[in-house]
């Protein structure tokens, strides 16, 4: 959790609201019985669910709706507006679901109802073995049994923690403004309750895919009927001297921006090694701790081949004006106990060191398996492997995107929706995944929102006022949008995921 939305705002739907006051196809925010609601027509329907996105917390009704669901504002989840039910990641937990009724051309909010259908799968393997449990081991788990799937599912983590909100790991948490309550996605008892064993510390050292086992590093060995390889990606590390001393820390688990927050009790002056989203969003959240904060890139720019420069720029200010020193086009020579020295002779006092120059996805267990990978496990349009009955989703998964060709990314929301999606493929579903790309990331008061696979050396249209926190940049090739990012923009980015979808990419703005 990070951003939260609304008091109670807009009128009162249990005292009755004219029905014209909602346009058709459109929603209005209000509340009833003391809870945010919104209520959304379509044609001569109306709608009442929970106004607030169980993500983040996001505003719903400032989102937008496509067919029968509304789209987050915020990270694009989507919920169902017959049922609340929280239809793709990132939301995990429905919204409440109301009844209206309507009198003298006014609508009503009476009372909470459940209208959730249960589900029966297509097809039923004997049983599903889901290998990670990050963003895409957990989010298959759980769709599993939203499908209604009966049979044994087991998640296995090489992790020592339950599945987590690894995004905030750089972000609120390190920043110290969110409680350590925030960052498990489930609880202990919620794996129990849906029966899903989550098996944590435990690693799958083997698959044969013949025998349709796999061994795990306690020695056990466990059978499968279908498998999904969900095992992410890991730091690469920096081979310098000194690279390995205590003072030196990398970020992707819990246990690592734990270990980093408690270094910050002692430390006063960190260098961040690394200019991309982990390193900058690392050099923000610890100069929210009041540290003196370095940043060592070895571009010129920051994100400048991702974001282009405009942003680049923009996004360098943003930190510079917060205090962050950047020393960029360097790279690091040694680091010591007090100091990391630079290519060109320069000295940086510092007493922690955090490296954040990109991550690898971890598919040495799948090429082992002989599954096919090339920068990635390759996967068809349904996530499945070259394997029968092995499935991929997330960092690891190098998919064939309808718009963009085949691809790889690191995002939070990708990575979900994959695991929800080779769910829903391992019960016969036959589902394409087809979800344009987005990410979201933070530095200070600047929220960037990003959409589609760009990259920064494509050509750059800004609509908007880039130094007043308020626009869309939106990337082109070959005439073609291929990405925009937004700024204080969610509406034009979640237009722009739809435009996507639609294949309707030139009016992508
Ligand atoms: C600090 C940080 C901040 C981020 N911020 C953002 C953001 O703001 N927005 C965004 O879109 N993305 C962000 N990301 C990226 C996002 O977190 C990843 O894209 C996402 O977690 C990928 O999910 P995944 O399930 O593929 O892998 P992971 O979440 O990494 O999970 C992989 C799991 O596999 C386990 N595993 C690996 N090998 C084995 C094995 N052999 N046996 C058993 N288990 C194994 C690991 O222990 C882990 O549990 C961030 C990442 C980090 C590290
Ligand atoms: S707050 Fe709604 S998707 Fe994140």
């Amino acid at each position: 959790m990070a951003e939260t939305s609304s008091e109670l705002e807009g009128p009162d739907f249990q005292a009755g609201c004219e029905i014209d006051t909602v346009p058709d196809g459109g929603m209005l925010a209000g509340h009833a019985f003391g809870e945010a609601i919104l209520v959304a027509k379509k044609g001569p329907e109306l709608f009442a669910i929970g106004a607030t996105c169980t993500h983040y917390g996001g505003p719903l009704a400032k989102g937008l709706i496509v067919d029968c669901t509304v789209r987050c504002p915020w990270h694009h989840a989507h919920f169902d507006l017959r049922t609340g039910e929280a239809i793709a990641a990132p939301a995990l937990n429905d919204t409440s679901c109301w009844k209206v009724e309507t009198r003298d051309g006014r609508f009503f909010v009476t009372g909470k109802t459940n209208k959730k259908s249960s589900r029966k799968p297509k097809s039923s393997p004997a049983n599903v073995l889901i290998v990670g449990g990050g963003a895409a081991g957990n989010a298959a788990a759980e769709m599993l049994r939203h499908e209604g799937y009966n049979g044994g599912v087991t998640m296995i983590s090489g992790d020592e923690c339950l599945p987590y909100d690894r995004p905030n790991l750089s972000k609120d948490y390190l920043a110290g403004s969110a409680p350590e309550e925030w960052i498990p996605l489930r609880s202990a008892d919620f794996y129990r309750e849906q029966k899903i064993e989550a098996l944590t510390n435990t690693s799958v050292t083997g698959i044969d895919p013949r025998s349709k086992q796999v061994t795990l590093s306690n020695g056990r060995s466990l059978s499968y009927g279908a498998l999904l390889l969900a095992t992410g990606a890991e730091p690469v590390r920096l081979k310098i001297p000194g690279g390995d001393l205590p003072h030196v820390c990398y970020l992707r688990t819990l246990t690592d921006s734990r270990r980093i927050i408690e270094k910050t009790k002692e430390a006063k002056r960190p260098v961040v090694i690394g200019s991309s989203f982990i390193g900058l969003e690392v050099a923000a959240s610890l100069r929210q701790r009041k540290l003196e904060v370095a940043v060592v890139g070895k571009a010129s720019l920051p994100l400048e081949k991702i974001l282009g420069r405009k942003l680049g720029e923009l996004i360098q200010q943003t930190h510079e004006a917060h205090g962050v020193k950047f020393h960029l086009g360097r790279t690091p020579t040694v680091i010591e106990d007090r100091h990391v020295r630079l290519d060109d002779g320069t000295t940086l006092d510092c007493d922690l060191v955090i490296i954040g120059i990109g991550v690898r996805p971890n598919t040495a267990l799948a090429e082992k398996a002989g599954v096919a990978i090339d920068d990635g496990v390759l996967v068809d349009e349904f996530l499945q492997t070259n394997v029968p009955g092995i499935f991929a989703a997330g960092d690891i998964a190098c998919w064939p995107d309808p718009r963009a060709g085949r691809i790889r990314v690191e995002h939070w929301v990708v990575a979900e929706r994959q695991g929800q999606t080779a769910a829903r493929n391992i019960l016969g579903a036959r589902e394409p995944f087809v979800v344009p790309p987005f990410f979201w990331s933070n530095h200070f008061d600047l929220h960037i929102r990003y959409v589609g696979k760009g990259r920064g050396d494509h050509q750059v249209q800004i609509s908007g006022d880039l130094k007043a926190n308020d626009a869309s940049v939106t990337f082109r090739s070959n005439d073609k949008v291929t990405a925009v990012a937004t700024i204080n923009r969610d509406f034009a980015n979640l237009r722009t995921e739809v435009a996507f979808e639609r294949g309707d990419e030139f009016r992508a703005v």
